[in-house]
């Protein structure tokens, strides 16, 4: 993996969207070829005999690499979405972030119980959305649940990742 071909293609920027958070912005990486190639791949090796079988994208920094590895791993796509933006009936979870309060849903027929599911999200920060993903993804009671970011803050939020259960796998390229 090329972890300098990342950190060196991620943009920081200071103070944004509030005074204090040091925003990562994952923009930067995707507009580079070179990079999004490396993130699939380093992806792909990651879960390819996992038996994934739909990948929940996070919105909206989520669905990019969620798109591409679905592609590779011959996986669907669901999508968890913020409130209000999908037409069918929905499975909802409320949580507290870095800059604020948000609520996620999925589609109440998008899991089923066969599903080997793989949550992915750019980013964890203080891992309030990807506890709410977590929770959500429950309640389809699929086989087993992965979860992927491209970065994790851990020097900042060290406590983010245990949130999400024991029986929940995490990794992160960054
Ligand atoms: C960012 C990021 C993650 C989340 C991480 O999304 O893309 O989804 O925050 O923060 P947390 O670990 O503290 O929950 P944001 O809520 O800004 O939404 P967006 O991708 O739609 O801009
Ligand atoms: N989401 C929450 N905190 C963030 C950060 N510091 N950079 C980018 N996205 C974020």
């Amino acid at each position: 993996m090329n972890e300098k071909l990342l950190l060196d293609n991620l943009r920081c920027i200071p103070d944004w969207p509030i005074k204090g958070v040091n925003f990562r912005d994952v923009t930067t990486l995707f507009k580079s070829a070179e990079c999004v190639k490396e993130i699939c791949d380093d992806m792909y090796e990651l879960y390819k005999d996992k038996g994934i079988t739909k990948i929940v994208g996070i919105e909206s920094r989520g669905f990019v690499m969620s798109s591409a590895l679905a592609i590779r791993l011959g996986a669907g796509i669901v999508l968890c979405r913020k409130p209000g933006k999908l037409p069918c009936e929905t499975v909802q979870e409320s949580y507290a972030k870095e800059y604020g309060m948000d609520t996620i849903e999925i589609h109440k027929d998008a899991i089923n119980e066969n599903d080997v599911i793989l949550l992915h999200d750019d980013l964890l920060a203080t891992g309030g959305t990807m506890k709410a993903a977590c929770q959500l993804v429950k309640k389809f009671h699929p086989k087993k649940i992965y979860c992927n970011f491209i970065i994790e803050l851990e020097s900042e939020f060290p406590n983010a990742r245990k949130e999400f259960g024991d029986d929940i796998e995490v990794s992160s390229l960054l």
